[in-house]
């Protein structure tokens, strides 16, 4: 928590990147059910846009400016939609903003909550729902692109890619998991694959064990990757934090999104815990370019980020405002949204979101 709104009156700093494709739409419908929800605690949000992204590359050749990490610094948190561009490569688009920012701000933890809401049909036999959230290491592991080639274009070529894994990463990443644990359900799951791999995942094994001891109010396994992935089919409601490295982060919190309705319902948020930078808060999906222009893209992925940016943030009603408001609102299929099996647009259910929440605080 950034503590930047301690009491529950003030203003909060946010700087919006609304990017490329429906990542502009998203943000448009949630913006001001954000400063509803906020208002109604007492906060003011201060808005400044930044117009990073795709288009910005084709005029300027470069994504976001170099000082990138100095403009966001004097914000609170950053409400981010989504980059990418079918014209534009997606490692420059992709890793040149989202990726770039998690590095120079190390945004060390990704939150992805799994929440499953009333009547958004999914596709488990077992319909009680889901309630999990993976923390994902966000800094380094099979990312941290280090590597090389040789022999290109031969028969001989040879790819190498290293993952690293430090024991201070690891530590500070399960510390943040085992604090969460104990304000949800009291249970981390590591997920692993030191049956297979030698070395990092045994330290990853080793380190959290020792973090594991420090809270002997939560309760602590180690399951294999693989096994996480039919465990999350099968049996998704005995899982309450999954601790994940950031490949297997990666993954399985994209298993996760059809859990809880699909791409367009999943929520996320890059930070760095104890401070010292804002928070990055994004929907899970892309760009979208399939659904663009259309008004059709569900924008509460970017709705429930934004929960999560007020939360970050101190703030306390707001969050569970619009999370009772947005439960309220898909309960009512008009408003839904095509990928949600309705035949609402972006504007249908923000405006249902709205509306719930004028009546959610009283
Ligand atoms: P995507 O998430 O944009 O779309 C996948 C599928 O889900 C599409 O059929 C799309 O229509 C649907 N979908 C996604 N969000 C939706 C929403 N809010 N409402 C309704 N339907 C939704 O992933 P894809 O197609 O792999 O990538 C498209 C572009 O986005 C690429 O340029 C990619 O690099 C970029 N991308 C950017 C991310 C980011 O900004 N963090 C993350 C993932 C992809
Ligand atoms: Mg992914």
């Amino acid at each position: 928590m950034r503590g930047a709104v301690n009491d529950t009156r003030g203003t909060l700093r946010v700087a919006v990147v609304r990017g490329d494709g429906i990542g502009p739409e998203v943000v448009e419908a949630t913006l001001p059910l954000l400063e509803q929800a906020a208002g109604q605690e007492g906060t003011r949000l201060q808005v400044s846009e930044l117009d990073w992204g795709s288009d910005r590359y084709l005029a300027t050749g470069a994504v976001m400016p170099a000082d990138a990490a100095e403009i966001v610094g004097g914000h609170d948190a950053v409400l981010f939609g989504a980059v990418g561009r079918p014209d534009v490569p997606a490692h420059v688009a992709v890793w040149g903003l989202i990726l770039a920012l998690r590095q120079q701000l190390d945004l060390y933890v990704n939150l992805r909550p799994v929440t499953s809401w009333p009547g958004i049909p999914g596709p488990l036999r077992d319909g009680s729902g889901v309630d999990f959230v993976v923390v994902r290491e966000n800094t380094e592991g099979e990312y941290a692109g280090i590597g090389g080639r040789t022999h290109a274009g031969t028969i001989d070529e040879v790819a190498v890619e290293v993952a690293v894994h430090s024991r201070r990463a690891i530590e500070r990443v399960a510390r943040y998991a085992f604090d969460l644990a104990r304000r949800r359900n009291g249970l981390v799951s590591l997920v692993t694959k030191s049956n297979a791999s030698k070395y990092g995942y045994v330290l990853w094994d080793e380190v959290v064990a020792e973090v594991a001891a420090d809270f002997d109010d939560v309760r602590y396994e180690a399951v294999f990757a693989d096994a996480m992935a039919a465990r999350m089919i099968e049996r998704p409601r005995s899982l309450d934090v999954l601790l994940c490295s950031n490949l297997f982060g990666d993954i399985l919190s994209d298993l996760g999104a059809p859990l809880q309705g699909g791409l367009g319902m999943a929520p996320s948020a890059n930070l760095r815990p104890g401070g010292g930078a804002p928070g990055v808060f994004e929907p899970v999906h892309g760009s979208a370019p399939d659904i663009v222009g259309r008004g059709v893209a569900n924008p509460i992925g970017c709705v429930l980020s934004g929960a999560m940016l007020l939360a970050e943030n101190g703030l306390v009603e707001a969050p569970r405002a619009l999370e009772r408001a947005v439960a309220a609102a898909v309960a009512d299929e008009s408003a839904r949204t095509p990928d949600l099996g309705g035949r609402g647009t972006t504007r249908t259910i923000a405006e249902a979101i709205g509306e719930a929440l004028a009546t959610a605080i009283v």
